[in-house]
């Protein structure tokens, strides 16, 4: 099999390295891919580029794409492979609205009866300012609708800060809502669906700040761990059930079938579970951790979703425990250079793996390209002995400014 992986930070790169690694793929590209992908076998083709892509697939006879990010699968790149018979892995744009849309998602979790906090919806800045003026009760929750890379999300803690956040964030036609504030450790659980089955996949659990203690500005994620304790077996049932297949059972209800990876972020509150938001692809960090802990061919857990057999395949994971710690450029999720050196990539063991996301390959040397620069990856019959060997090896890879979380996993360890 030949594939053709879009995207390219760190999650792709974790996709394409198990593609070859568990024998799925005879050969893997990837669109535009990143400084740790073989550079015959990156595309420099945009995400956005649909024609481009098609071309290049049928140039290179690729027998099935998987799409990584989002923005591709929101605006149609599932439905236009399948306008050129090129398969391909993901939700259609009609079933990728459930992360497109947040309140697209809200309509389906209501419906459905699908645990969620509460939500006010509000058209324009102005009548959310007067909802705003008369609320009491802080934190609340000011979540956008549509894709905004992370930054739709306002949390804040008083009414001048809800309303500066209105003031920065919120455009006088914003589609935009109000939703309760709701303590908890929040989890992320991913199941794969063929439109009509699901399989469930071991519990996540990102750090999206960037500083350790979970403070300071959110990020894309700078780590992540698998399985994350938080999530107990009943706790995974009651989210298979009551949250991934309702919602998968829901969308073939709507005429819209979902076939692809649906993430449900989840906020835990002893045995009250709510999905703060759906996503319809791998998270980033989260694949990093998830994938390497898979039993058996990616490749044909991915063909199944696209064929409607997920029920003929079994799919089961390690007992081992993975854990990834995200070097980032200085300054970021703000400003950052690029541009900078990295050395030390050529003396870690094997028994770390470096997953690249914002890197670059020029005359034989990697070199920085993005916020989140790579992923250090490790794996442990504990996660106290792979969080041991992640950090045990992490000082050796070095740019200026290269910053990185000292915590990845805390709560958990904190647990144990
Ligand atoms: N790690 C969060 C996300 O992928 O959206």
């Amino acid at each position: 099999m030949r594939y053709l992986v879009i995207g390219s930070g760190g999650r792709e790169h974790t996709i394409a390295w198990r593609l070859l690694q568990d024998g799925s793929a005879r050969e893997v590209y990837v669109a535009p891919g990143n400084g740790g992908i073989d550079p015959d076998h990156c595309a420099d083709i945009p995400v956005g580029d649909f024609p481009g892509i098609a071309r290049f697939c049928k140039d290179k006879k690729i027998d099935m794409v998987v799409v990584g990010p989002e923005a591709p699968l929101v605006d149609g790149i599932i439905d236009y492979l399948a306008g050129q018979k090129i398969p391909a892995f993901g939700p259609t744009a009609k079933a990728a609205m459930l992360e497109g849309s947040k309140l697209f998602a809200k309509s389906i979790m209501d419906k459905y009866h699908v645990p969620t906090a509460r939500h006010l919806s509000f058209n324009g800045k102005k009548p959310l300012i007067e909802h705003v003026r008369k609320e009491k009760k802080f934190p609340v929750v000011i979540k956008l609708d549509g894709l905004a890379a992370g930054k739709g999300v306002g949390i804040p803690e008083s009414q001048d800060e809800a309303l500066e956040f209105i003031q920065s964030a919120v455009k006088e036609d914003s589609r935009v809502f109000v939703e309760d504030f709701i303590e908890g450790e929040e989890a992320s659980v991913l199941c794969i669906s063929d439109g009509t089955h699901i399989v469930p996949f071991v519990a996540a659990q990102d750090h999206k700040r960037i500083f350790d203690g979970d403070r300071g500005p959110n990020t894309g994620g700078m780590g992540a761990y698998a399985p994350a304790p938080v999530m107990n077996a009943a706790r995974l049932d009651f989210v298979r059930t009551e949250i991934l297949q309702k919602t998968i059972d829901g969308m073939m209800s709507e005429g819209i079938p979902f076939k692809g990876i649906l993430y449900a972020g989840v906020i835990v509150n002893g045995d009250d579970i709510r999905v703060l938001e759906f996503n319809v692809r791998f998270g980033d960090p989260e694949a990093q951790v998830i994938i390497p802990l898979m039993n058996g061919r990616l490749g044909d857990l991915l063909q199944s979703s696209v064929t409607g057999s997920l029920d003929k395949i079994n799919v089961s994971f390690s007992t081992m425990h993975a854990i990834t710690v995200v070097i980032s450029s200085g300054g970021y999720p703000g400003n950052y250079e690029k541009g900078k050196l990295i050395s030390g990539l050529d003396s870690i063991e094997s028994d770390i793996i470096v997953f690249h996301a914002g890197t670059k390959f020029s005359d034989g040397n990697h070199y920085t390209s993005g916020g989140r620069v790579l992923n250090v990856t490790a794996l442990g019959s504990t996660l106290g002995e792979a969080r041991d060997r992640v950090y045990g090896a992490i000082d050796a890879i070095t740019f200026d400014g290269a910053y990185y979380r000292k915590d990845i996993g805390h709560r958990a360890l904190a647990r144990s």
